[in-house]
């Protein structure tokens, strides 16, 4: 039986074990993927013991993305350049290799959601410079967006995020006025979360046929997403993004030939 799991502290709210476990079942693969509680302290020790317990490799989430590095014998290039890894996998060379998937999931969440957005085509917004943004601004890079504004509450942490990806700072308070002219914005931030406050935010700014992204999946239309149904923006969920991450690590760890699919009952599973 081929084993992954997922590590992180606390791990109790991962939806990974939901996910990996649906599509198991989907594709009649004898595998099991186990959630792990992994204190920092006892990183190193708890991530050779489940090599050696026999797993294939194991998802990593919080506080574990950047300190599981250390541990990685290679990364790839998405994750070196993201600087944290979210999918490890142990190969039979004994190779700890080290991947960062959220710039696919973001990606591939919008190109499924709205294929007629032209990233290239005008400057994009991303609101917070948390681990998410990270893996986002390397996407945006990667998708040839000609200027990107990033926007944060502490602007210490944008204006060193903005050295490493290339991207224009602007004050929290002036986030309505970055808007201005842009096709699209991402929110990277926690605000609109349930027990969260709301993002407030003034989309008058955007061109009308802009993008609005939120990264928020918990409630899924989330009140920035509402403002921007109104104006009739391509609007984009955050649950892809979490559902198309999963897909390399399960195709590495499971050896499915093709990477799983994202369908609607997989979404009502983890959204349920
Ligand atoms: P993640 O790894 O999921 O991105 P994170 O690293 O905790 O999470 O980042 C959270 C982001 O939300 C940060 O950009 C944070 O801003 P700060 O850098 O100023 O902390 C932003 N954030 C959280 N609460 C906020 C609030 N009330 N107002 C504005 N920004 C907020």
């Amino acid at each position: 039986m081929k084993k992954a799991g997922v590590i992180g502290h606390p791990i109790a709210h991962s939806k990974s074990p939901r996910i990996h476990g649906y599509w198991l079942a989907k594709y009649g693969i004898d595998g099991e993927y186990k959630a792990y509680d992994v204190h920092p302290h006892q990183l190193r020790d708890e991530a050779l013991r489940l090599r050696d317990a026999g797993l294939a490799g194991f998802n990593v989430t919080l506080p574990h993305k950047q300190a599981i590095m250390n541990i990685c014998t290679t990364l790839n290039d998405e994750a070196a350049r993201i600087g944290a890894v979210n999918t490890v996998v142990f190969h039979q060379s004994g190779e700890i290799e080290g991947r960062n998937t959220d710039a696919f999931g973001f990606m591939t969440n919008s190109s499924e959601a709205h294929p007629e957005h032209n990233w290239s085509a005008a400057p994009a917004v991303v609101l917070g410079a948390g681990g998410a943004a990270r893996a986002i601004l390397y996407a945006l890079q990667r998708a040839g967006v000609p200027e990107v504004r990033l926007a944060n509450r502490t602007i210490d942490t944008a204006e060193s995020l903005a050295e490493e990806f290339d991207c224009r700072v602007h004050e929290w308070d002036e986030r309505d006025a970055a808007l201005e002219g842009a096709g699209a914005v991402i929110n990277t931030t926690s605000l609109g979360m349930s027990g969260q406050p709301p993002l407030e935010i003034d989309l008058g700014g955007l061109q009308p046929s802009a993008l609005v992204y939120d990264i928020v999946y918990a409630p899924l239309q989330t009140p920035l997403l509402q403002a921007a149904q109104v104006r009739g923006c391509l609007c984009v969920t955050g649950i892809g993004m979490l559902l198309h991450q999963a897909r390399p690590g399960f195709q590495a760890w499971f050896g499915s030939r093709e990477l799983p699919a994202v369908d609607r009952d997989l979404m009502e599973l983890v959204l349920a």
